[in-house]
This record gives C-alpha cells, sequence and structure tokens, in this order.
C-alpha cells in the first residue's frame, strides 16, 4: 500500500527543473524527510539504457517507436523504484512522467492522446503524482539557457514544437488535479520558494 508521496517535476527543456528538484530534495532532507530523486526517462539501470537509445542524436527513432520507449522505460521505473519507495514511505521527487509524454509525443508529435493515456495508465500501473508542479518560461529564455548546452534528440525540435507542447501543458494543468503553474522565468529562488509553498500547502511536510 501507497503510503509516501509522489511530486512530479514537469516543463520544457531548459525550464530549470533539475535545479529546482536539486534544491527540493536538500531541503526536505534537512527537514528530516526520507526523500528520493529520480527522472524519466531513466531513474533505473535498464531504464538508463532506454534514455540512452530515445535520446541519442542522429538515431532513426520513429514517433510510435519514441513513445513505446518512453512507455518502457516508466513501466520498469514505476516498478522498479517508485512503487516500491512509496511503499516504504518515502517521498519520490521525480523529474518528468506520465505529462511529458502528452507534451511531446502528443501534443508535439501529433499521437492520439486516448493511445497515450491507454499507455501511460499500463506503464504507470495507475500510479499518480500527489503534486504535478509544471515550470513554464518565455521561450527566449530556452535559447538564452541553450546557448552552452549539448542538445539531445529532443532538444533540436523547432520553435513551433515548443509552442504546441506549452499549449499541450497548459491545457493539462486546467484539467489535471493537483497540478501547479510555475513561472519559470523568475530568479532561481523565487522558484524555489514558491516550489516550497506548494509543498506545505499539499501537507507534504
Ligand atoms: P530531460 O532532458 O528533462 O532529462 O528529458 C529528456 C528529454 O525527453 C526531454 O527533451 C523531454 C523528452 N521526453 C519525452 O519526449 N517524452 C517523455 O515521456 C519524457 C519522460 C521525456
Amino acid at each position: 500500500m501507497k503510503k509516501g508521496k509522489f511530486i512530479v517535476l514537469e516543463g520544457p527543456d531548459r525550464c530549470g527543473k533539475s535545479t529546482q528538484a536539486k534544491m527540493l530534495v536538500n531541503y526536505l532532507i534537512a527537514q528530516g524527510k526520507d526523500v528520493i530523486l529520480t527522472r524519466e526517462p531513466g531513474g533505473t539501470e535498464t531504464a538508463e539504457q532506454i534514455r540512452q537509445i530515445v535520446l541519442q542524436p542522429g538515431l532513426d527513432v520513429r514517433p510510435m517507436t519514441e513513445l513505446l520507449l518512453y512507455e518502457a522505460s516508466r513501466a520498469q521505473h514505476t516498478q522498479e523504484k517508485i512503487i516500491p519507495a512509496l511503499e516504504e514511505g518515502k517521498i519520490v521527487i521525480c523529474e518528468r512522467y506520465t505529462m511529458s509524454t502528452c507534451a511531446y509525443q502528443g501534443y508535439g508529435r501529433g499521437i492520439d492522446l486516448k493511445i497515450i493515456d491507454t499507455l501511460n495508465q499500463i506503464a504507470t500501473l495507475n500510479t499518480v503524482p500527489d503534486l504535478t508542479l509544471v515550470f513554464l518560461m518565455s521561450d527566449k529564455y530556452f535559447v538564452e539557457r541553450g546557448e552552452y548546452l549539448f542538445d539531445d534528440r529532443l532538444e533540436q525540435e523547432d520553435r513551433a514544437f515548443r509552442q504546441k507542447m506549452r499549449t499541450g501543458y497548459l491545457e493539462m494543468l486546467a484539467s489535471t488535479p493537483n497540478a501547479y503553474l510555475i513561472d519559470a522565468d523568475k530568479n532561481i529562488q523565487a522558484v524555489q520558494a514558491e516550489v516550497r509553498k506548494l509543498i506545505s500547502e499539499h501537507h507534504i511536510i
């Protein structure tokens, strides 16, 4: 039985999720909480190997293959790591989960959202986040923040693709319980303050 809390950080590439996730984990550890940080695609040895394939630049990965690889990674990660940690009463902080697949493969690539929802339910064994924080930023920051970064296969997508994903995230925010928009244009400390406020309002601590 699930006793822990499942918190998912979502949003487009370069929105600052990883920085915020690490800050949140350190904060929770300082509060004496039993917390793990994990990510998708990846999070376990098998799922990290799937990540290597799906993100490799230049590799021919068709949209349906891409979807199934993300879902394969999720199935492994959820069963091997997320569910056991939640059963042990831990707080699980996960960078990306089902919403990313809807945003990228659904709104971005145009795969039917009903198919994605079904696969998400299968891969997650109906494990649903207690809280989803969606970090959205202006497109100009995507370019600025990425100047010195190496582009993976998904980051090479163009502005129109990013716009579709943004629309997707906004629509999902409106229809997903316990999902909140965070303005990722703000500075790191201001964003973290908002994250902590939501964590406390949701009785995570
Ligand atoms: P990351 O850079 O945030 O670790 O994520 C890797 C990339 O994979 C990122 O561009 C988003 C993308 N992605 C999807 O397209 N679908 C998914 O289901 C997930 C979890 C990530």
